[in-house]
This record gives C-alpha cells, structure tokens and sequence, in this order.
C-alpha cells in the first residue's frame, strides 16, 4: 500500500485528479463527507487529507511514503525527505511587497511581517541586510497598512489581495508550484512503485505543457 498525503484544499483535488488519471483512482474520495482517510486496495493506495503546511510533516515521518506540497513549505521547513517531481500546478511566487510609496533606504533595520521566517531571514541574509521578523500566522497585508512593519514576505499568485490593499510587489524572491516529495525509508523499499507513480505524473505534466 502507498500511502499518499494531500494538501486539503482546490490544489489537493486538482493532484488528486492527476493520480486518478494516472490510474490510481479511489472514487469514495470524492464524496462530500468529512472522511480524511480513502483507499482503493486494489490498486494499493491510500489516500489522506491533510493541512498543506502539515505534508511534509507526515512525508517526513513516514506517516505518508509520498505527498505533495509547496515549494515554499519545503524552503521554510527544510524537510528532510526527496523531492521528485515538478508538478507545475499551484503556481506562485514569494515576494516582498509594500505600500507602493515605501522605499528601503537603508537607514535602519527592515520590520519584516511574514509566515515564511526562514525564507525571508536567508533572502535578508543574502543581502546582508539588517531585518526584524515578526512573525504572523496569516492576513500579512495588514502588517504594513497598520504599521507593524515596513514589508511583508509572502506569496503572491494573481496579486490581488497586494493590489485591494493598496500594496506592491518590491522584489521577486523565488518562484512556487507544487512538488511531488517522498520519504526517504519509502522509497528505498517501495522504490517500484513509487517510480511508478512519479513518471506517470510526469507524463501528465509534460502532456499539460
Ligand atoms: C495567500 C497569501 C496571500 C494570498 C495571495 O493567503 O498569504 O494573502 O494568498 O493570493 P493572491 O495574490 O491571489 O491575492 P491565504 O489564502 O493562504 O491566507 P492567509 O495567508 O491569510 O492565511
């Protein structure tokens, strides 16, 4: 049995329709209950709905042997699991951004608000340049709005909620998709099947291109 977490949410149904296609189907998943754990024991895979941050967790730990997450969870939490595959769905970016009229002069360190503490300390890092974090759990937009911080570090996809609060993108940080990852017990003892799954995703994403 394969046991496969996926991201509760519009990106999990979108992965999970992938793996059905796939050939890697389990039909009860798409009842409208409040179960969390589907299989399909011919085909030998389960499947579990869990909070996209919390993937990496159960991948990590062999809770899951595989699932899929954002680039951005595992550049913040540096997992300790391999990353196969690109799915190059759940496209984003992880940006700076800031009321339009802000402007980083330097002059004393940066009030940075954001989830992703660890992205935004090594990009600073890199720069050499001076930040405090303060760290929010979500609604970042309205650290700089209400003053709590000069910039937010956070993801942006079609920009939207940055331009209804009068906020702009200052500076890309690194691009976003989903990534297919796999713990690393698993795939030394299920690595047929695992390949299996991952070149028959890949194929997917090469055919969507
Ligand atoms: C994410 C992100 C931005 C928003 C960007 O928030 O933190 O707030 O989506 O999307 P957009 O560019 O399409 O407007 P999420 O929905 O995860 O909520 P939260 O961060 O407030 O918890």
């Amino acid at each position: 049995m394969i046991n496969v977490a996926l991201p509760k949410g519009r990106l999990g149904e979108k992965v999970y329709n992938m793996f059905a296609q796939s050939g890697y189907d389990c039909p009860s998943i798409l009842e409208n209950n409040r179960k969390l754990i589907f299989e399909n024991p011919q085909k030998g895979i389960r499947f579990f709905w869990v909070k996209p941050s919390d993937v990496s967790i159960y991948v990590e730990r062999g809770a899951a042997d595989i699932g899929v997450c954002g680039k951005d969870i595992l550049l913040e939490y540096e997992p300790d699991v391999y990353e196969l595959l690109d799915l190059n769905i759940g496209k984003c970016k992880m940006a700076v951004a800031a009321k339009k009229e802000f402007y980083d002069d330097n002059s004393s360190t940066l009030r940075v608000a954001t989830k992703f503490a660890n992205i935004a300390s090594k990009h600073y890092a890199s720069k050499c340049r001076d930040i405090d974090i303060i760290k929010l759990n979500g609604s970042i937009e309205l650290a700089p709005i209400l003053d709590l911080s000069d910039v937010i570090v956070d993801i942006v996809e079609t920009g939207t909620t940055l331009k209804e609060n009068n906020l702009e993108v200052k500076e890309t940080i690194v691009p976003i998709s989903a990534r297919l990852i796999v713990n690393k017990a698993s795939f030394k003892f299920k690595t047929e099947k695992i390949e299996n799954i991952a070149a028959m995703l890949k194929a997917q994403v090469e055919a969507n291109d």
